[in-house]
This record gives structure tokens, C-alpha cells and sequence, in this order.
């Protein structure tokens, strides 16, 4: 802060403030901004939750496996990219709040969670809006599902094969004015079985085509947005 570096008892009463000043859960959007892999995706994981007024925000893939979760304690930017959606995600539920906006943030991951992995939600005091869905494969739990769901984050195995059962899986328990947002939309990753080449990105062309009711949104940041009921 350049106005910080002046003399004076005021600019030292002003750093005194600033260097206090707790961190907050929008902190969580900001170092994402800032530092780290996943600013691209942060305008959209928290401005379409709170366009849509969601109540039910779904993530499948929530944790992160590639990375050695060893360091420190603090969040954000020790923290680069653990739970990148899940924390955007929050900070959505936690502004829709303001709005008096009841929303859930439903995180689904096949592994368990990290250990230190809980404390982001209580940390931040997010627990309300949380339910975390660890050890679940993200389509048998779509298929168990009983709420509507308003935004859907894809962000599990991006293969041919998983995009398309998550997405069919999805259908029934989308909202009418509903987003989907696939992230690494163009892997072209084959998998043996496939029923045809070109992976996630295939699968996509493929589904968007056969269900025209939903406008597609590909965007420059590998991520692309299906919308029904409306278009971005
Ligand atoms: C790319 S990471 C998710 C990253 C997370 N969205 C973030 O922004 O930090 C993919 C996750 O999907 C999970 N996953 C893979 N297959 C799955 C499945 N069938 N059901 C649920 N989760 C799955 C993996 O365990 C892994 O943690």
C-alpha cells in the first residue's frame, strides 16, 4: 500500500490497521486471483453461483491428488492448490447469505478428505454452508440426489466416459435455470473403451449436441459453462 510509506502519525495508526486486519473468506477469491493456478476459473466459480441465486451448488472432484499437501497450516497462498474450487465456491455461498440467499455447497470426492482439509471451512466460519460428500464416487451420488441442484461443478476424472455418466447422471436433478461448469474442457485424453477418440473434449461436442436445451459457453479457460434457461 503506496499511501502506508508516508511519515506521520497518521500513516502509522493506518499500518497499524492494515497489518491487523483478519483475513476474511473472500481472501479465499483473492489469493486465488493473485498468486495461483485457478485464477482463471475464479469469475466464473463465483459470479455464476450468485447470478443464479444458487441453493444447491455441487462440485464432483473436490480434493486434489497431485499434490503434496506438506506445508504449513495457513490457507491461500501456502495452501496454492488445495481445494481451488471448494474454497470459490464458499465464498459464493457465504455472499448469497448477504443476499438472504440459503445456499449448500455439496463437495464430492472418491478419496477422503486431507486431514487438515475441514479446517478451511472452519477456519473461515463456512461450515454452514458446507457439506462435504468424501469417499463417494460422483455419479452414483448424483444418482442418489434428492434437491435440485443450480450450479454443477465437473471437475472429477476428465475422461470420455466419466463427463458423460456425470452429466447424464445430472440431467434429472438439474434446476430449469441451471449452469454446468466442466472444467479442463479441452482434454482430448483417450481412454481404452472410449466409443470414440478425442476424451472429455469429444464427450463434451458430443453431449452439448444432443441436448440443445443447454447453450454451451466454451471459453479460453478450459472450462466450458452449460446454461439452461439462460445464457451467459
Ligand atoms: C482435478 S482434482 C479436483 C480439484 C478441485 N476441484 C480443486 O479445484 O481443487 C480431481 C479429483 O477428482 C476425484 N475423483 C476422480 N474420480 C472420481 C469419481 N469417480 N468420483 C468422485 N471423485 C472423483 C479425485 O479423487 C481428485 O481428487
Amino acid at each position: 500500500m503506496r499511501q502506508l510509506r508516508r511519515e506521520g502519525s497518521a500513516a502509522h495508526a493506518a499500518l497499524a490497521v492494515y497489518e491487523g486486519a483478519p483475513r476474511n473468506y473472500l481472501d479465499l477469491v483473492v489469493d486465488m486471483g493473485a498468486h495461483v493456478y485457478g485464477q482463471d476459473k475464479a469469475a466464473y466459480l463465483l459470479g455464476i453461483p450468485l447470478a443464479l441465486d444458487s441453493r444447491v451448488i455441487v462440485e464432483l472432484g473436490s480434493a486434489f491428488s497431485f499434490y503434496d499437501l506438506g506445508h504449513s497450516y495457513e490457507w491461500s497462498v501456502a495452501q496454492p492448490s488445495e481445494s481451488v474450487s471448494t474454497r470459490i465456491l464458499l465464498a459464493a455461498a457465504r455472499l448469497l447469505a448477504i443476499r438472504g440467499v440459503q445456499s449448500t455447497v455439496y463437495s464430492v470426492d472418491l478419496r477422503d478428505p486431507q486431514p487438515m482439509r475441514p479446517r478451511l471451512a472452519h477456519d473461515f466460519a463456512l461450515e454452514a454452508y458446507h457439506q462435504p460428500q468424501f469417499g463417494q464416487d460422483s455419479v452414483a451420488w448424483l444418482q442418489r440426489f434428492e434437491g435440485t441442484i443450480d450450479v454443477l461443478f465437473c471437475d472429477s476424472k476428465h475422461t470420455y466416459r466419466q463427463i458423460t455418466a456425470e452429466l447424464d447422471a445430472a440431467l434429472p436433478t438439474l434446476a430449469a435455470r441451471a449452469a454446468v461448469i466442466v472444467d479442463n474442457c479441452y482434454t482430448t485424453t483417450p481412454e481404452a473403451g472410449d466409443p470414440v477418440p478425442g476424451g472429455k473434449f469429444a464427450a463434451l461436442q458430443e453431449w452439448s449436441r444432443s441436448h440443445p436445451e443447454f447453450n454451451a459457453t466454451w471459453t479460453q479457460r478450459d472450462m466450458l459453462i452449460l446454461t439452461r434457461g439462460f445464457s451467459l
